[in-house]
């Protein structure tokens, strides 16, 4: 069956050594304590290789790679880059980099590849803005997304992709998605997986609810048949508020 996954994004907080220090203290909680999910903390590129060499049960990510191999991309970090730092994991597509970054779909589409050919796992997030959400557009902006970058995989690689539902107007906003309403979304995609690649490849994929996730909503939203986990923002930057997420499981 598919894994529960409970991730954060760092975003771009904390310098080398609050970092550090910060996946230290994590590690360390979680030493010896039981957990029903996998944890994984998605950093800074330049915090990868170092916060490697600290942690052991805690998986490892970046928040972008290039959608080049190699060569002269100017100030990029590519995907066989990562990977050499022991980072096992890559967020793709979130939200921020779509809007702030002009990442589309189809630029996406490539990063995927390389990240799968370097053996990173994407965590490949996908969701409307309010508008799209108040015009009940939602439904086809992800579809589209999730169509227009993953879908041309075969059902060996897909089944690789981890995919995060993200809101776009519940993003650092304090404003969560219902209980419902990521369920109802969750359950859509799955079913766009179903009729795409067969019900064993969409049970086997972990689908992550993220915007505004933390210790109080975190139990109901993962109660979801088809919500796998969380990826998390400002309540990854401290293991107070972190750690209930991952307990919440
Ligand atoms: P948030 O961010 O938890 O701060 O809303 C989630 C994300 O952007 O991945």
């Amino acid at each position: 069956m598919r894994k529960n996954i409970v991730a954060g994004n760092w975003k771009m907080n904390n310098n080398l050594q609050e970092g550090l220090d910060l996946a230290k203290e994590l590690q360390k909680v979680l030493n010896g304590k039981k957990v029903n999910c996998d944890v994984v903390i998605c950093t800074p590129f330049i915090h990868l290789s170092t916060i490697a060499q600290v942690i052991t049960t805690i998986g490892l990510g970046a928040q972008n790679c290039a959608d080049k191999v190699s060569g002269a991309y100017t100030g990029e970090v590519s995907a066989a880059m990562i990977a050499s730092t022991g980072a096992k994991y890559v967020i793709l597509g979130h939200s921020e980099r779509r809007s702030y970054y002009g990442e589309n779909n189809a630029g996406l589409k490539e990063k995927v590849i390389l990240a799968l050919s370097n053996h990173l796992t994407p965590i490949f997030c996908v969701g409307e803005v309010l508008a799209e959400r108040n015009a009940g557009k939602q439904n086809e902006v992800v579809e589209t997304q999730i169509r227009e970058s993953l879908f041309h995989f075969s059902a060996e690689d897909f089944k690789k992709i981890v995919l995060a539902y993200e809101p776009v107007w519940a993003i650092g906003t304090g404003v969560t998605a219902t209980s419902d309403q990521a369920q109802e979304m969750h359950a859509f995609i799955r079913k766009l997986i179903v009729d795409q690649y067969g019900a064993t490849v969409a049970n086997e994929i972990s689908i992550l609810y993220g915007g505004s996730c933390n210790a109080s909503n975190a139990k109901e939203l993962f109660t979801n048949p088809d919500v796998d986990g969380g990826l998390i923002g400002g309540a990854s930057l401290s293991v107070d508020k972190f750690l209930p997420i991952v307990e919440a499981f």
